[in-house]
């Protein structure tokens, strides 16, 4: 049976994003029935809770029960609700369509989850690079506050919201939940020591909740359609939930297609497969991608991103750039492949303060174990065994069947089978 689109489902549709097109689909209804229908806030938690809805921003975790980490007496301090828009993983862009094209079903989402924590005045990050989806979302709040959705009162319910939108300046840090506090709060962008955890000492001191667009977007739909229905759509008890997957994505270890082929794309099923299932998104490489062009791109990538407060990530992942650089430049030395793999064991497993060293090392680590003999092929020949293809640099023989490269100078075929 093909499953019914969920979050998606108003994507492309004629103005999708204006609120009396939303209205006429249902929208705000969710809403209604909470703030009118006598919900009280810790009903609207046991209902997340109930759902089983696991965080969409990369961690998977519970978003019912981190909210009921806010303490029960905030000793007179507000609580904050801020929503994570800056996604900026590579090739990762469901959170810009789902904000860009249905802003109210995240604006939606917001509202309820900020009822349900007793947030006055919540926020949505976005991502610095994100013009058009800030102007989007701005937009589509002024029209929530014109029909009583946001401000004084909402509904008349006695429950009064606000929501900001904040640009980040286009940091892939402020993306971690610390990092964007210190950024909310005109600071730089770099995480923090935990515990404290935000739930009890976030953003201005607070207690804060800081969740993903999709996440939000979620709670729109365990509302509306309740917590039974959500469960029962997803692929288990463990992955509730419709959950998107788009093309794109970097921190986890890479698979091959082999492994791929029987994986169930939710949280337990790439976990089993030693990556993760972290934005959700997928990049696809055929055989004539080189795999040390590729962990040389994310390595420049997550050199330049790291925010420097941790030596090991601050010095190992220029390191590990610069030594793929010089491997598919055509001058790595025999011992480069073994001194990639020692660098990035020395920045993982959670010796620094945040896991993005962890992701930086998972795609080198991954190809490594996966394509050895193409490393070995770049050190022991001076190039890449795929293209691009020029004059200078013609397609190899025995890889493509044609070409001026003589098999006998090719390695043996790799048993992952990636070259024919
Ligand atoms: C380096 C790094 C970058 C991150 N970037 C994002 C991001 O762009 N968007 C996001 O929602 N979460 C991102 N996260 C995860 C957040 O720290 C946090 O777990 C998430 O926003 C919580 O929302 P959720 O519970 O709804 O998933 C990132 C984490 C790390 C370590
Ligand atoms: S692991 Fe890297 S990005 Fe995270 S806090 Fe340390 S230096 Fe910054």
């Amino acid at each position: 049976m093909k499953p019914e689109p969920v979050l998606l489902a108003r994507v492309g549709r004629e103005r999708s994003q204006a609120i009396d097109t939303y209205l006429a689909d249902g929208g705000y209804e969710a809403l209604k029935k909470v703030l009118t229908g006598g919900w009280t806030p810790e009903a609207v938690t046991e209902e997340v809770k109930k759902s089983g809805l696991r965080g969409r921003g990369g961690a998977g975790f519970p978003t019912g029960v981190k909210w009921g980490f806010v303490p029960k007496d905030t000793k007179g301090k507000p609580v904050y609700l801020l929503c994570n828009a800056d996604e900026s993983e590579p090739g990762t862009f469901k959170d810009r369509l789902l904000m860009e094209e249905d802003p109210h079903q995240m604006l939606e989402g917001q509202i309820i989850s900020s009822y349900a924590l007793k947030c006055r005045n919540s926020y949505i990050y976005v991502r610095g690079e994100f013009f058009h989806g800030a102007r989007v979302l701005q937009r589509a709040i002024d029209e929530a506050y014109e029909k009583g959705f946001l401000g004084e009162n909402v509904l008349g319910s006695g429950f009064s919201h606000d929501i900001t939108v904040h640009r980040g300046a286009g940091a892939y840090i402020c993306g971690e939940e610390t990092g964007l506090i210190e950024s909310l709060e005109g600071k730089r962008g770099q995480p923090r020591v935990k515990p404290p955890f935000p739930a009890v000492v976030g953003v201005f001191g607070a207690p804060t909740i800081v969740n993903n667009v999709e996440t939000l977007c979620c709670v729109t739909h365990v509302i509306h359609r309740g917590a039974d229905w959500f469960a029962k759509i997803g692929r288990n008890e463990k992955n509730t939930g419709p959950k998107v997957v788009i093309p794109g994505g970097a921190s986890a270890a890479m698979l091959t297609a082999e492994e791929i082929e029987d994986c169930p794309l939710d949280f337990e099923g790439l976990a089993a497969k030693k990556s993760m299932l972290g934005s959700a998104a997928i990049i696809v490489m055929n055989e004539e991608t080189c795999i040390v062009d590729a962990a040389r791109n994310l390595a420049k990538f997550f050199s330049h991103e790291s925010c420097g407060q941790c030596t090991p990530c601050r010095e190992g992942t220029p390191w590990l750039h610069r030594v793929l650089d010089r491997i598919e430049e055509g001058e790595g030395r025999p011992e480069d492949i073994d001194l990639l793999e020692k660098i990035a064991n020395q920045m993982g497993n959670g010796i620094t303060l945040c896991v993005f060293a962890d992701a930086a090392i998972a795609p080198v680590l991954s190809s490594i174990g996966k394509f050895r003999d193409e490393y070995r092929y770049h050190v022991e020949h001076k190039r890449c065994l795929v293209g691009p293809w020029t004059s200078e640099r013609p397609r190899p023989a025995a890889a493509r069947g044609g070409g001026n490269v003589s098999p006998g100078s090719l390695p043996p075929s790799p048993a992952n089978g990636r070259h024919r």
